[in-house]
């Protein structure tokens, strides 16, 4: 497999001009670009069977305050090309765009007219001869055909990589991997201001402005563990509630003061979102609203029905936070995705006919309450909270008689499994699974109980792991089986923890719940540390609940 990723090369003459997709407008009077501008690394997202999205912006300053990467503000000539091998002997499709301030010198690129299911690697280039520079090599791949039915997809999803607190050690492990595919669950980025006492600070303040949105999505693109996690597979991202604001629903924003310039500050972080993102042409914002929610195929073998959990979601009953089941919470008229995103998925559904139908999506899916009876508190941020909204979607599951349902998650920070049922309280018979992803820092180091068990799981028998480790999700999905493998880094404040996977588990096709099928608690997997004691159950359920609503 390609060795360094993302190792930048000399300046070549490797490449040719153009012979298609040439973006004609001036760029003759330019300055030269004396420092290399692909500090950003490069990218690739949403595979098609003959193509894929390229991505680079051209930032010789990442951390600029005014958000422009240290580019003047005029249009450079980028050049790209993807070939068939990682030393690029044998170049496949070659092209010119035209990045300009507009966009924060970001380039898109819409590759066609490869071949279905096979690896492929790309680069960039801009200046001209003497004084051009080459960006490092990602790798991509593209989907299989429509009709294949490919033996294996090895696929990883990961979420919550929050800078300032930790080392991104679990996407290197994730880059290491070499997938054919990554899934970004959300809170890519974080908005809070520039704190010194954070091991790495943010730059700036709070992000408010498309300045500061682009200034912050450029320190996060600095760093060389998410570079290397870009490099090595195209991504299909989502974005959850950081990467504009809080706990947002909708166009309401987390504190009422702000409410006014809402519709403002979430036109300004879609904008940047979508300029440092490998996303397509249909994605591209218009105002306050991005169409985000999509659907990706691997052949015959599973369907991605990507979900947006904030864009379009009902405001939070009961003010948020984590409460008493009432102030009608469960309204029919309340949606977490929407009304309109929920009749794609299920129509989606209803068409498809792939052996495994994935949701990639935000927030806990399956039922979780803080206690039973009288005492019952539920997250009104996530899918608990919006229970009519989730019924629909279960008994969709049922009505579309989807082959292998199967939910992923990021959001809470902390690995959970669970499996789905339509009541659940009767979880008699299970209708799909659910695995969440932990966070890839944020929470900070974390803990592990050898058991794999929450203080709350008595109460919900559909859940059937935890850990509060930092890490991400791998998985081999097969015709006959899909094998999930919770990878976790012992420690994320000190760098090159070593990964290892904590827990593992199988669905078979058409069996409905999901095996245990290998289990290593921190203090026995070889060459780690054990961890301090374990808090007190009160203690657990509190930090719990305090990662879910805060950062
Ligand atoms: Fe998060």
């Amino acid at each position: 497999m390609a060795p360094a990723l993302l190792a930048p090369s000399v300046a070549p003459a490797l490449l040719a001009p153009a012979a298609a997709a040439t973006d004609t407008r001036r760029t003759a009077a330019a300055p030269t670009l004396g420092a290399d501008p692909f500090t950003l690394g490069v990218a690739s997202g949403d595979p098609a069977p003959d193509g894929f999205v390229l991505w680079t912006r051209l930032a010789p300053e990442p951390l600029a305050a005014d958000g422009a990467g240290g580019m003047p503000s005029r249009r450079y000539q980028v050049a790209w090309e993807v070939a068939a091998d990682p030393s690029f002997r044998r170049v496949v499709r070659r092209g010119q765009v035209s990045a300009g301030p507009e966009s924060a010198h970001a380039v898109h690129v819409e590759v066609r007219g490869l071949v279905p299911g096979r690896e492929y690697w790309y680069r960039f280039r801009t200046g001209s001869r003497g004084a051009a520079h080459v960006s490092g090599v990602g790798r991509a791949v593209t989907a299989p055909a429509p009709w294949a039915l490919p033996r294996q997809l090895r696929m990883a999803f990961a979420s919550c990589s929050n800078f300032p607190v930790g080392w991104f050690t679990a996407y290197r492990h994730l880059a290491e991997e070499q997938p054919d595919l990554i899934l970004h669950l959300g809170d890519y980025q974080y908005e809070g201001a520039a704190n010194p006492a954070h091991l790495r600070p943010h730059a700036g303040p709070e992000t408010t402005t498309l300045a500061g949105y682009r200034q912050r999505l450029a320190q996060y693109r600095t760093d060389p563990d998410l570079q290397a996690a870009h490099a090595a597979a195209p991504w299909l991202v989502v974005w959850d509630d950081h990467e504009v604001d809080n706990n947002y629903a909708a166009l309401v924003s987390e504190r009422p003061a702000e409410q006014a310039v809402f519709a403002e500050r979430r036109a300004a972080a879609y904008r940047a979102y979508y300029e440092n993102m490998p996303l397509r042409r249909t994605s591209v914002p218009r105002g306050p609203g991005m169409q985000l929610f999509r659907r990706v195929s691997w052949g015959r073998l599973a369907t991605f029905h990507m979900l947006d959990t904030r864009q379009y979601r009902s405001d939070q009953a009961q003010g948020d936070g984590w409460k008493t089941p009432g102030g009608g919470y469960d309204d029919p008229a309340r949606s977490l995705p929407g009304l309109a995103q929920e009749r794609w998925l299920l129509d989606g559904l209803r068409a498809s006919g792939a052996r495994w139908d994935v949701l990639g999506q935000q927030v806990f899916f399956g039922g979780r309450r803080n206690a039973t009876g009288a005492a019952t508190t539920v997250s009104m941020d996530s899918w608990d909270g919006y229970p009519a909204s989730r019924q629909r979607i279960s008994q969709g599951f049922v009505d579309a008689r989807v082959r292998n349902p199967v939910v992923l998650t990021g959001d809470v920070h902390a690995h959970w499994a669970s499996d789905l049922y339509l009541d659940y309280d009767e979880p008699t018979t299970p209708i799909g699974s659910e695995f969440v992803t932990t966070s890839i820092t944020s929470g900070g180091d974390g803990y592990d109980d050898p058991t794999g068990t929450h203080p709350w799981m008595p109460d919900n028998p559909n859940i059937r792991f935890w850990t509060n480790l930092r890490g991400y999700v791998s998985t081999t999905i097969e015709p006959g089986a899909m094998r999930v493998d919770h990878r976790c880094v012992p420690v994320v404040t000190t760098p090159d923890a070593q990964a290892f996977t904590r827990r593992s588990y199988v669905v078979e096709d058409r069996v409905r719940g999901m095996q245990q099928v290998a289990d290593a608690p921190l203090a026995a997997a070889a060459g780690l540390r054990a961890r301090r004691a374990l808090p007190s159950d009160e203690q657990v359920v509190a930090d719990t609940i305090r990662e879910e609503t805060g950062y």
